[in-house]
């Protein structure tokens, strides 16, 4: 069976964005792969170097998600960076095979030149890439679920995995993104959906505070008036239905919007109504998850994962010669 890696950065809250880009798609990986999937808290620490509890914080929320969206610890080995050090081990190995010009490729790391972020500014981040080809390449990890953003990544990944095989007479297999198909959510004001501007859904709301989130969303702007046709095309709220909604809701939706037979208001109800069945019973789970449960669970998957790294560390290390 094919080994599938993905990690997590746990920051903040988890939000719609994370369910729907990533973690519905464990749920449904865990089932036809050998997956590994982590919490990438050494990755947080890039930055929130000088804020270390709020990954603390995040490492159990961000598992409790997991399990209450269905990710399942008996079906996926769930575990967390920072308790497996050998990681580290490969990335420093790594981290002297990548010329910076690898890491320059990273469009995180070029979007830094063009969005300024002082938190960013660390050589932590700047080397992120080498840090996550370790992960990988650790477990011999042979696909990695992404959105196409994020290829760029893998690619360096597997420059890196090469450079090693070569220098060493290894064989460690070269991963390759598994391109998932990452519907646009975006946050409630129109931007990019993230915790630190705080326009998230998260996996925690209540019916009512859902549909007030649902009802504050900014719609097709050009749009006039219940009198006047609008465009779900250019509307947040449509890529939510389509996201959410059952066939039928979205194509009468789609029709009435353009039709003019619709409110922006009475459509954000159908929403409401379409979301609440799917996410309440998240929302009950994510409160019915204690703090021991999800340490629990950390602490078992790192006793299963722990033994295979230190194993393919050992090898890789004998090849290495250090
Ligand atoms: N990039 C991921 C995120 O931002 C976290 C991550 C770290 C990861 N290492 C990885 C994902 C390796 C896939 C494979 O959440
Ligand atoms: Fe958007 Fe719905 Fe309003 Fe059309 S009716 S603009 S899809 S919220």
């Amino acid at each position: 069976m094919s080994v599938i890696l993905s990690g997590m950065r746990p920051t903040g809250a988890l939000h719609l964005g994370h369910y729907v880009g990533v973690i519905k798609n464990w749920v449904e990986l865990q089932d036809q792969y050998k997956c590994f999937f982590f919490v990438a808290d050494w990755h947080a620490m890039t930055s929130n170097y000088d804020s270390v509890n709020v990954i603390h914080e995040a490492r159990r929320e961000y598992v409790r998600g997991w399990l209450s969206c269905g990710v399942d610890p008996k079906k996926a080995m769930i575990y967390n960076q920072s308790d497996i050090p050998e990681i580290l081990f490969l990335d420093r190995v790594f981290l002297c095979l990548t010329p910076p010009g690898w890491a320059d490729r990273s469009p995180s790391w070029k979007d830094l030149s063009v969005n300024p972020n002082k938190r960013l500014d660390n050589l932590g981040f700047y080397t992120y890439p080498i840090l996550q080809a370790a992960d990988i390449a650790i477990v011999h990890g042979e696909f990695v679920p992404v959105g196409e953003d994020q290829v760029t990544h893998i690619e360096i990944a597997r420059e890196i995995v090469r450079k090693f095989n070569r220098t060493y007479n290894a064989n460690i297999p070269e991963p390759q993104p598994k391109l998932t198909s990452v519907p646009k959510l975006l946050g409630t004001d129109g931007r990019k959906m993230s915790s630190s501007i705080g326009n998230v859904i998260t996996l925690r709301e209540t019916e009512k505070s859902l549909q007030k989130k649902i009802n504050g969303m900014k719609t097709d702007d050009q749009r006039n008036g219940i009198e006047n046709p609008g465009n779900p095309d250019n509307c947040s709220v449509y890529d939510y239905h389509k996201v959410f909604s059952t066939p039928d809701v979205i194509a009468e939706v789609n029709a009435a919007c353009r039709g003019a037979k619709i409110g922006c208001g009475e459509c954000k109800q159908k929403l409401g109504g379409c979301m609440k069945p799917i996410l309440m019973p998240i929302a009950e789970k994510m409160n019915s998850i204690t703090n021991d449960e999800c340490d629990q669970v950390l602490f078992e998957g790192n006793k299963v994962v722990s033994p295979i790294i230190k194993k393919n560390w050992e090898e890789l290390r004998q090849k290495v010669g250090f």
